[in-house]
C-alpha cells in the first residue's frame, strides 16, 4: 500500500527544526511583553464570508487561494488564509473595540492555496501584532519601531529593507480609482483578461497585473500620489519624520499596494534580498474601515504580520541561529543493570525537583555501557551519571562528556550537591 504523505505545501517540523521554532518564539513572545501588546487566539475556521468582506472578493486570495468547504450544517466556511479579519472580529464580538484602545498579537498557521516553493507554502506561521482605536502615526510608528526592534533581537537587521507607502484615505482611494478607470476604459480591448475583469470591480487590483503589456498602459495612467488628500500626505510626512529620527531607513513606493483590499492610509513591507522571489518578510499598514465594513464600530486599526518560515529560513541561510539552542540536554543519566532501572528513574526525579531548570534525559530501554555512552555524547549534554548495580545501585559515577571524559564516583546523597556544583561552575 502506498504510504500516506503530507500535503503538498504543509510542512512537518522535526525534532531538529524546533529548537529554532522555539527560539523564535520566545524572541517575539520577549518583544511582545516589553511592548506591552497582550496575546488573543482565535478559531483556524471562520465563515467564509468574514473573508470575502474583509480581504474583497476580486482579490488572489478570495477568488484563488482560500480552503473553502461545506460543513454539515450547509454553511460555508474558510481555513483562516490571514489573522487580521479573525482578530478584528473577535475583538468586536467580544466588546474589546467599545471606546478602548487595544494592542493585540496573535501567532499561528494560515492556510492558501498557493503553488509551493521555497518560502512559500499552503499552511505557514504568522506572527501579527494589530493595534485597535489609535488613529496617529504615534501607533503607526510603534508597530515600526517594535519591529525593527525584532530584527535587532534576532540579528538580521542589516538585510531587511522597509518600504512604505501612503494610499490615502478611502475617500482618496475611491476618487483615483474613478481616474483610473476612466484611463483603463480608453485602453479596454489591450488590458489582459483578469484586468478587464476588475475593471468593472476592483480597478486599484490592475496595478498588480503581471501582464507586460498591462503593465505598459499603466505607465501613462492616473497615479495615486496625486489623489491624495493634504491631510493624508501631512500625516504620512510625519511618521517619515519620526522613522528618520528612530534611525529607521526606508524607501517610499509608490506602486506598493498590497493584496488585501481593507487597507488606507500607510502601507508598508520589510523585505530582504536573501530569499529569493519571496521577498517579503513582514507586511501591513493601517484599516481604519474594516470593522465597520464587517457591521461593527468605527474602529481604526494598524497592524502587521510576518512569515515564520521566511524568517526562520533567513536565519539558517546567513546563518545567525544561536548556538546554543541546538541542544536540548544538560544531562544524561545511564542505567546500567535491570535491577537498578526503578531506582535511576526516582533519582532522576530527585534530581528535577531540586534544580528544575536543569534538562535531564534518562536513558530508558537498557543495553551495553558503550552504546549509551555514545548516544549521551551524541545528545549534546554536559554530564552523564552512570548508574550501575544488579538489585541495588552500588555505584553512580559522573562523567564529564568532553574529551577529558574525567569521572568521579558519588555517593548517593552527595548526587545533587555535585551536580548542582559542576553545573553552577
Ligand atoms: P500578507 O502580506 O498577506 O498580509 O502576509 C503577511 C506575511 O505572511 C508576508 O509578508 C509573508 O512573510 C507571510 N506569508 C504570506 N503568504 C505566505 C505563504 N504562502 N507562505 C509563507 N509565508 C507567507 C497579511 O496577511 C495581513 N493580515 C497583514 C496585516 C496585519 N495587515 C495589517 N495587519
Amino acid at each position: 500500500m502506498a504510504k500516506i504523505q503530507a500535503i503538498r505545501g504543509m510542512n512537518d517540523v522535526l525534532p531538529g527544526q524546533t529548537p529554532a521554532w522555539q527560539y523564535l518564539e520566545q524572541v517575539m513572545r520577549d518583544l511582545l511583553s516589553a511592548y506591552a501588546y497582550q496575546e488573543i487566539r482565535f478559531p483556524i475556521v471562520e465563515q467564509t464570508q468574514l473573508f470575502k468582506r474583509s480581504i474583497g472578493e476580486v482579490t488572489d486570495i478570495v477568488e484563488k487561494e482560500m480552503y473553502t468547504f461545506e460543513d454539515r450544517n450547509g454553511d460555508s466556511l474558510s481555513l483562516r488564509p490571514e489573522g487580521t479579519a479573525c482578530c478584528v472580529r473577535a475583538a468586536e464580538q467580544h466588546g474589546l473595540l467599545y471606546n478602548q484602545t487595544q494592542k493585540l498579537w496573535y501567532m499561528g498557521p494560515m492556510y492558501r492555496h498557493e503553488r509551493p516553493q521555497k518560502g512559500r507554502y499552503r499552511q505557514f506561521f504568522q506572527m501579527g501584532v494589530e493595534a485597535f482605536g489609535m488613529a496617529g502615526v504615534d501607533i503607526e510608528a510603534e508597530i515600526l519601531l517594535l519591529s525593527r526592534d525584532l530584527w535587532e533581537r534576532l540579528g538580521i537587521a542589516d538585510v531587511l529593507t522597509l518600504e512604505i507607502n501612503n494610499l490615502g484615505t478611502s475617500e482618496d482611494r475611491v476618487r483615483y480609482g474613478e481616474a483610473l478607470k476612466d484611463y483603463l476604459m480608453q485602453h479596454h480591448d489591450a488590458l489582459d483578461e483578469d484586468s478587464q475583469r476588475r475593471l468593472g470591480k476592483n480597478v486599484l487590483r490592475i496595478l498588480d497585473s503581471k501582464s507586460p503589456v498591462t503593465q505598459e498602459i499603466l505607465l501613462g495612467a492616473p497615479k495615486l500620489p496625486d489623489f491624495i488628500s493634504p491631510e493624508s500626505s501631512a500625516s504620512f510626512t510625519q511618521l517619515l519624520v519620526i522613522l528618520q529620527h528612530a534611525g529607521i531607513a526606508c524607501q517610499v513606493n509608490s506602486s506598493l499596494v498590497r493584496g488585501l483590499d481593507y487597507y488606507n492610509g500607510v502601507v508598508f513591507e520589510w523585505t530582504t534580498d536573501k530569499l529569493g522571489a519571496q521577498s517579503a518578510v513582514c507586511s501591513g499598514g493601517r484599516y481604519d474601515g474594516l470593522s465597520k465594513q464587517l457591521g461593527g464600530t468605527n474602529t481604526p486599526g494598524v497592524g502587521f504580520a510576518l512569515g515564520m518560515e521566511r524568517l526562520i529560513l533567513l536565519l539558517e541561510e546567513l546563518g545567525r541561529l544561536p548556538a546554543e539552542i541546538s541542544c536540548s540536554v544538560d544531562l544524561y543519566i545511564s542505567v546500567i543493570g535491570e535491577g537498578v532501572r526503578q531506582q535511576a528513574l526516582l533519582l532522576a526525579n530527585e534530581i528535577r525537583q531540586t534544580m528544575p531548570r536543569l534538562r535531564v534525559l534518562t536513558h530508558c530501554g537498557g543495553g551495553k555501557y558503550n552504546s549509551q555512552l555514545k548516544k549521551a555524547y551524541a545528545s549534546g549534554a554536559r554530564c552523564a551519571l552512570v548508574l550501575e548495580g544488579e538489585t541495588e545501585l552500588t555505584e553512580i559515577k559522573m562523567r564529564v562528556l568532553d574529551d577529558s571524559g574525567e569521572t568521579t564516583t558519588l555517593s548517593p546523597a552527595s548526587v545533587c550537591d555535585s551536580l548542582s556544583g559542576f553545573f553552577n561552575k
